[in-house]
């Protein structure tokens, strides 16, 4: 008797009629402005955006849409699950993911900054001691502090980060500002911006080269509209 298990590959549903490029949107914030973008460029979206399916072909199957997560979009477009991809520079900063970057794009504008407590002044960035620092964000808020001299602890908190110092977590946070109505409602005020932060095209940087026709072809649909 035989212990061996045959771990045949077995063709994913649908591999064969796979688009020839794969494009990762993000879900969330960016999405409604990353589709408009599309159709203003005149490229093709995906046709059914109602499926639950995670891949969604344009009308002529040239393209696939992949519909992600903001987070994973950088790491999908990295390893070349997708070709192209659309994410917000502070996403793709702090995943530190190598990628082309052939265009920043006209939307999703904020910026990464530091905020603390308004009524306490002497607080700001505390560089004598060790503050304590909520964020989304620790890779670009570690570096910010290092660069600084600063010996910063840094608090992963995945939203809501303004809570840190509302609820005495932390000295300081570093979040995204866009309007600055979440920093006043909890008595926050900026006191330095980290990254000014826009939504960015990414791409695979083999098939950069590999699909430049096609590719290029984005870029410069996109390019001539932004
Ligand atoms: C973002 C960010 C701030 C807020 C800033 O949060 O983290 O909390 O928006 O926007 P404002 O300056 O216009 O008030 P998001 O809504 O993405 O939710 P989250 O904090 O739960 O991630």
């Amino acid at each position: 008797m035989s212990n061996t298990i045959t771990l045949a590959p077995e063709k994913l549903e649908n591999e064969e009629s796979r688009p020839p490029l794969l494009f990762a949107l993000p879900k969330g914030r960016l999405a409604d402005q990353s589709l408009e973008l599309l159709e203003r460029a005149g490229l093709s979206g995906p046709v059914d955006l109602k499926s639950r399916k995670l891949v969604l072909p344009n009308g002529d199957n040239s393209i696939g849409y992949v519909m992600a997560k903001p987070w994973d979009v950088p790491t999908l477009v990295e390893y070349g699950a997708a070709d192209v991809g659309i994410c917000g520079l502070d996403v793709l900063r702090e995943s530190g993911r190598r990628v082309h970057e052939p265009l920043r794009l006209p939307f999703g504008h904020c910026r990464l900054s530091v905020a603390g407590p308004k009524d306490r002044p002497d607080t700001p960035l505390r560089y004598a001691s060790q503050p304590r620092i909520a964020t989304k964000f620790p890779r670009l808020t570690q570096e910010f502090f290092r660069k600084r001299g600063v010996n910063a602890e840094v608090i992963g908190l995945s939203g809501s980060v303004e809570l840190g110092p509302v609820l005495g977590l932390a000295d300081l946070i570093v979040d995204l500002v866009e309007t600055g109505t979440t920093l006043r409602a909890n008595g926050l005020v900026e006191i330095r911006t980290i990254l000014d932060v826009q939504a960015v095209l990414i791409v695979n940087r083999a098939a950069y080269q590999l699909k430049s026709e096609q590719i290029q072809g984005i870029i410069e649909r996109v390019r001539a509209i932004i």
